[in-house]
């Protein structure tokens, strides 16, 4: 069953939909909100037990799986009267969340942005890993989540000289719910391989990816472009895994190109 998600609604026009990453909430779209919303209808929840999105302290048991992460998604589009296709841009585990809801709400998806994610499912080490979290991460706190995982996420250059952009992303990181953090990793752990899934997409694909991303590399976002029909790539400068984040402009010109060429 869906749960209730926080979502902000901003701007007019054609609705572009932003999927955050783990363990981040609606924040890190913060660049795109500002300068998109100017030309489009941007709605960027706050993903089960995210940002200000509540969430059953079971979940950290069980999970939630990524079908119903997209099924909330889908139901915040209905509460808020959205029922023309949308373009949906996920990053990282919100491209996973991409992937499900176009199999699942095949008609509310008129193109997807792909950032920073992958297809593929995890790997047998991946996913012990997930699940040593999922058991640690409530004696650890999230604070130690931050630490480990900013540094795995911001390329070398943001580390060394965007203080700020460090900060911020400690920050988002360290006031995620435990919950929220044990639940996504069980969940991104039993996710499906989505790779059969690239040839069948038949709307517009922008995969894009900052040149320095570790956990999706170029590489790897490349040959999911190949594999896609309809699809773009583009590398984005000075950026690891957090590109809307690491360098905003080039992502917002990105975006906003695309869905003015494609739409
Ligand atoms: C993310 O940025 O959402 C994570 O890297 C996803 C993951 O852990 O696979």
């Amino acid at each position: 069953m869906s749960h209730p998600l926080h979502a902000i609604d901003q701007g007019t026009g054609s609705v572009l939909l932003l999927l955050h990453g783990f363990p981040l909430d609606h924040t890190m779209w913060r660049n795109q909100t500002e300068t998109l919303a100017t030309k489009f209808r941007v709605v960027a929840p706050d993903l089960r037990g995210f940002g200000k999105s509540s969430i059953e302290p079971i979940a950290a048991k069980t999970g939630i799986a990524i079908a119903d992460y997209a099924d909330d998604v889908a139901a915040v589009l209905d509460n808020l009267g959205v029922r023309e296709p949308v373009v949906v841009c996920g990053l990282s585990m919100g491209g996973y969340v991409a992937w499900q809801f176009f199999e699942r709400h095949r008609d509310r998806v008129r193109a997807l942005v792909q950032c920073d994610t992958k297809s593929v499912a995890d790997t047998p080490k991946a996913r012990e890993t997930r699940y040593q979290m999922a058991e640690s991460v409530e004696g650890w706190g999230a604070a130690h989540v931050a630490t480990l995982m900013a540094p795995k996420m911001l390329a070398a250059t943001t580390l060394s000289s965007n203080t700020k952009l460090v900060d911020e992303v400690t920050d988002i990181i360290s006031r995620t719910d435990p919950v929220a953090i044990a639940a996504a990793q069980r969940g991104m752990a039993h996710r499906d391989d989505k790779s059969e899934l690239l040839g069948a997409i038949d709307v517009p694909t922008l995969y894009m990816v900052g040149e320095e991303d570790a956990i999706s590399p170029p590489a790897e976002m490349r040959a999911m472009a190949d594999a896609t029909p309809d699809a773009e790539y583009v590398e984005i400068p000075n950026s690891g895994h957090l590109s809307p984040m690491e360098n905003p402009h080039a992502v917002n010109h990105a975006i906003d190109d695309f869905i003015a060429r494609r739409l």
